[in-house]
């Protein structure tokens, strides 16, 4: 078998391949003459978020039965062109939700206590301790659009800061209002009566735009914006203007339409917080995705046994 892992993925999902004996493992350095290339002969392809596996890329890969995300969304592969060359897609749910939750709060904490210029401008020998009067989240309401694995750690740790926590997630179970201090309401709910709004949910035609000039019009004035899911939920010009009028009081980004977001309208914003696309960016949560998504590939190649796969019942 030869297994492509495309992009750096930890040592210790390389080393779960690597001890397969007469298996080909090929790392991201490795590749020489191109993925297209590299992938001709492959059984197994192995991603994060960078790699576009689009049809043409497909192609070329005449032998593979799996890709794996080493992630959650699935955005940048082509599921439906896999499906049609009977490829499995699957990905790693929840291996990195602790870490983009806890990314989440660091956000909601950061743009509370305006905690970028407060060390910008102390670098800077100024004293900003009048103009940097923050306010706690405590009593304040969370508005959690994705009631999924993460939008669930989100929702934990956001009622012990004492907030009140609403989620929008047609597919969650209703039991979960009462094992949490959770209340399941519609999504207009959640943008009209907030004062935080957190996004995680993946990206199809149903959530894309979710947060335009529209939805931003019905929430309250000076509401805060959290997106650690994918940038094309918010039309970036809308909320670029809403951050220039006050109507968006703040908006901490991780993620964007286009990645690093060259010449974008938010960056000028000086209410923004922008980070790289390094919510799930950790060490723990690295090793979690890289090294289940490589038990669930073998244990396909292997066996057959489907785990997680986004195109297979
Ligand atoms: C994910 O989809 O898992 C996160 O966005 C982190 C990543 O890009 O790998």
């Amino acid at each position: 078998m030869k297994i492509v892992l495309a992009e750096k993925t930890s040592p210790a999902a390389v080393k779960i391949f690597q001890t397969e004996k007469d298996w080909t493992v090929v790392t991201a350095d490795q590749i020489k003459n191109g993925l297209a290339a590299e992938i001709a002969d492959a059984d197994a392809l192995i991603v994060r978020s960078a790699v576009q596996v689009d049809e043409a890329l497909l192609a070329n890969a005449k032998k593979l039965r799996v890709v794996g995300r080493a992630g959650v969304g699935v955005d940048n592969i082509d599921t439906p062109a896999a499906t049609k060359r009977n490829i499995i897609v699957m990905n790693t749910p929840g291996a990195n939700a602790v870490a983009v939750a806890e990314h989440t709060i660091l956000l909601m904490l950061a743009m509370a206590r305006s905690l970028v210029r407060a060390d910008v401008t102390t670098r800077e020998g100024k004293w900003e301790k009048k103009s940097l009067m923050g306010s706690e989240l405590r009593g304040k309401t969370l508005g959690i659009v994705g009631l999924g694995r993460i939008g669930v750690e989100v929702a934990k740790r956001a009622a012990t800061f004492g907030m009140t926590v609403l989620a929008n997630d047609p597919a969650a179970a209703p039991e979960l209002e009462h094992s949490m201090s959770v209340r399941l309401v519609s999504r207009e709910q959640v943008f009209t009566t907030s004062d935080y709004i957190t996004l995680h949910v993946a990206l199809t035609p149903k959530t894309q735009n979710m947060i335009d000039a529209a939805s931003i019009a019905t929430m309250k004035k000076g509401v805060r914006i959290i997106n650690c899911a994918r940038g094309e939920l918010i039309v970036e010009q809308d909320l670029a203007a809403a951050l220039q009028s006050g109507q968006v009081g703040g908006a901490a980004l991780d993620v964007y339409c286009e990645e690093p977001p060259k010449g974008s309208p938010l960056l000028g914003c000086p209410n923004l917080i922008a980070t790289p696309h390094i919510a799930g960016s950790t060490t723990e949560a690295q090793e979690a995705v890289g090294t289940q998504i490589a038990h669930q590939v073998m244990d396909y190649l292997r066996k057959g046994i489907i785990v997680n796969a986004v195109n297979a019942k």
